[in-house]
């Protein structure tokens, strides 16, 4: 039966799909891909504190994958809230810091319980994006439109047929095939996204199915390399991709698609990353210079976990009590490091160097 928009694709083929995938376009691009990768991966092993870098930028991807789904907030109101651990947050910004909590989970599950990638840990991903203790869909009625309204895709139905399809997926995660582990997971996010097990969520729980992916197979060892700002920047073409893929079993343009996403994103991730490490490097020698009597290795590692900072914190991490942290603060600004921004009755002081690195 040809395709139709309107029809539950129950028919959505198991994998893996048939015919030769790895053509020479794709091998070429699959061996670019992966060495921008293990470059990244080298960068992220420079870094001292790479729980930071993990905070930092997972907050952003945080942001950017939230807004695919038009949950926007800004910069500012996100990382105080980070800074606030979400209280006195909007609801937009509490999705988006539900989000970086449903990274974590999974990264955790994965790293420190060595927990698979199964249907469980999919669920266990969607209820915390969406705060919600629902399932996979039971009911009809899940279909994708565009922006003007045109279904463009009803996913499968009945929670029999989801569930034997993600069993599908989960075996051809881990089968033993010779595959570019990169090749596979491109084919995996349309075939997560064509299933669709859930009735809102499923991009996002997607997108972090991608990077524990990366981490399963051991290209990366922390979760650092995130599509959805080239997702953003290439919307239409990702669009496009998944419904060829449909529609016509296009699967080399959507797996050529995935592997420039991973190239590049993870070049600009390096830069970034290289960035971070320079700035802090800087401000270590900054402080030591100028504040030696301020500097220690905990503070200067307080001031790059986040952009913003606060007495508490430093009260917090055993680095001073509150009237000589205040102090500690204040002279961080004379020099130039820190700018306070006052909110309420609070004052935040603002990395803003290290702000702009993370957004740009
Ligand atoms: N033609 C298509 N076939 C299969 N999947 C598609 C198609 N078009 C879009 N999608 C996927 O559906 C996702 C949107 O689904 P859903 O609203 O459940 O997820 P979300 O996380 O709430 O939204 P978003 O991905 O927009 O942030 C898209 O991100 C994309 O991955
Ligand atoms: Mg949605």
């Amino acid at each position: 039966m040809p395709f139709d928009p309107q029809t539950p694709y129950n028919d959505l083929p198991l994998l893996p799909p048939p015919g030769e995938l790895e053509t020479r376009a794709v091998l070429k691009k699959a061996i670019d891909a992966n060495k921008a990768l293990a470059e990244l991966k080298g960068a992220g092993e420079l870094i001292p504190d790479q729980s930071l870098l993990i905070q930092a930028i997972g907050l952003q991807e945080a942001k950017l994958s939230s807004e695919i789904e038009n949950i926007v907030t800004t910069n500012d109101e996100l990382y105080r809230a980070f800074a606030d651990q979400g209280q006195h947050a909007n609801p937009h910004t509490k999705e988006v810091l539900r989000y970086k909590d449903a990274l974590w989970h999974g990264f955790k599950s994965l790293k420190e319980e060595n927990r698979p990638l199964t249907t469980r840990l999919f669920e266990e991903l969607f209820q915390i994006i969406k705060d919600t203790s629902a399932g996979m869909r039971r009911t009809p009625g899940t279909k994708l439109a565009n922006p003007s309204g045109e279904v463009i895709y009803t996913p499968p139905e009945g929670e029999a047929v989801i569930r034997d399809k993600l069993a599908n997926l989960e075996r051809f995660i881990y089968d033993d095939s010779d595959l570019d582990p990169l090749i596979k997971l491109a084919i995996m996010h349309y075939q997560f996204e064509a299933i669709h097990p859930f009735t809102d969520g499923n991009g996002r729980t997607g997108r972090i199915l991608n990077i524990l992916y990366l981490i399963e197979t051991g290209l990366l060892d922390i979760p650092v390399l995130y599509l959805s700002r080239h997702i953003i920047d290439h919307k239409g073409d990702y669009y496009a991709g998944l419904k060829r893929v449909t529609e016509d079993h296009a699967w080399e343009p959507w797996i050529l698609y995935m592997l420039d996403a991973i190239a590049q994103t993870a070049r600009a991730t390096r830069e970034r990353i290289l960035g971070i490490r320079d700035l802090m490097r800087e401000g270590i020698e900054q402080v030591k210079r100028e504040l030696p009597k301020v500097y220690s290795k905990d503070l200067l590692e307080l001031l790059f976990r986040q952009p913003y900072c606060k007495i508490r914190f430093l009260e917090e991490a055993g680095i001073a009590q509150r009237k000589t942290a205040s102090q500690y603060l204040r002279e961080l600004e004379r020099i130039g490091m820190l700018t306070p921004v006052k909110m309420g009755r609070e004052v935040y002081y603002l990395n803003i160097a290290l702000l702009k690195l993370l957004i740009s």
